[in-house]
């Protein structure tokens, strides 16, 4: 399975793309600039000399992935989808995106008409698998091949077999648990959520996660 990830120059993109070819699952760097994407995809596989990891334009990743991550930032995001509504058709689009704005050291969301990035993508992509996924995973500590992931990932689709992939998917980097979060409209208290992890790391300098007990 080819894991295509629009905008992986990012450092979010980037960051998965690198767990994901440790995990031996192949990827494809999108971006505006094909140039760029090579750069990313070189860096990548001096990285994981083993890995399968291509490049191209945001088009063509999308039309090479099987499984595509949205990792550009949410502004981005429509314009994004609107061009490649068609490539998209039938497969699954993992939102990694939320709405936030820093301000004088706060953390804050922008309020969608859609209430979530990730509402609001499933409604310019209908026919696409839209699910929400990743938000609160740290770009820095993603990109640490060395570092252990920790904490759960917790995942929200109004389709189960799109969700199950993608919850396998988080599985496959140690040691991120998935969490079933039900349907597409609880990922806004996700969204909401990883602001408030955010102010949290603003505040105590780190990178906090979450851990669902009781499951
Ligand atoms: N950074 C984190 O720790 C983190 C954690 C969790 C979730 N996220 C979410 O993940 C997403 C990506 O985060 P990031 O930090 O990687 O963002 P980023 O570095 O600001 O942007 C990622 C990529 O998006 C592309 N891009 C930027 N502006 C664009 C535009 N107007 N149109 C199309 N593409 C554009 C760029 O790729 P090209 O120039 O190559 O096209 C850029 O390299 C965001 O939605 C963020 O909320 C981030």
């Amino acid at each position: 399975m080819m894991l295509a990830f629009l905008g992986g120059t990012g450092a979010e993109g980037q960051g998965l793309a690198l767990r994901y070819a440790l995990a031996n699952e192949d990827v494809i760097i999108g971006s505006r600039e094909k140039d760029k994407a090579r750069k990313t995809a070189e860096k990548l596989q001096a990285l994981v000399p083993n890995a399968q990891i291509f490049y191209g334009s945001n088009i063509e990743a999308a039309v090479r992935g099987d499984l595509i991550f949205l990792t550009v930032p949410y502004e981005a995001e429509e314009d994004l989808l609107r061009i490649l509504r068609d490539h998209l058709f039938g497969k699954i689009v993992v939102n990694v995106g939320l709405a936030m704005k820093i301000q004088d050291g706060l953390a804050s969301t922008i309020e969608l008409e859609e209430r979530s990035v990730s509402a609001k993508c499933q409604s310019l992509i209908p026919g696409s698998y839209v699910v929400s996924a990743f938000q609160n995973i740290s770009a820095v500590e993603l990109l640490n091949s060395n570092h252990r992931m920790e904490g759960d990932v917790i995942v929200c689709s109004d389709y189960k077999e799109a969700k199950e992939r993608v919850m396998k998917l988080v599985e496959l980097i140690n040691d991120l648990r998935a969490i079933d979060g039900g349907p597409l409209q609880n990922a806004r208290f996700v969204e909401e959520l990883t602001v408030l992890l955010v102010n949290i790391n603003l505040r105590y300098k780190t990178r906090s996660a979450i851990k669902i007990i009781g499951v």
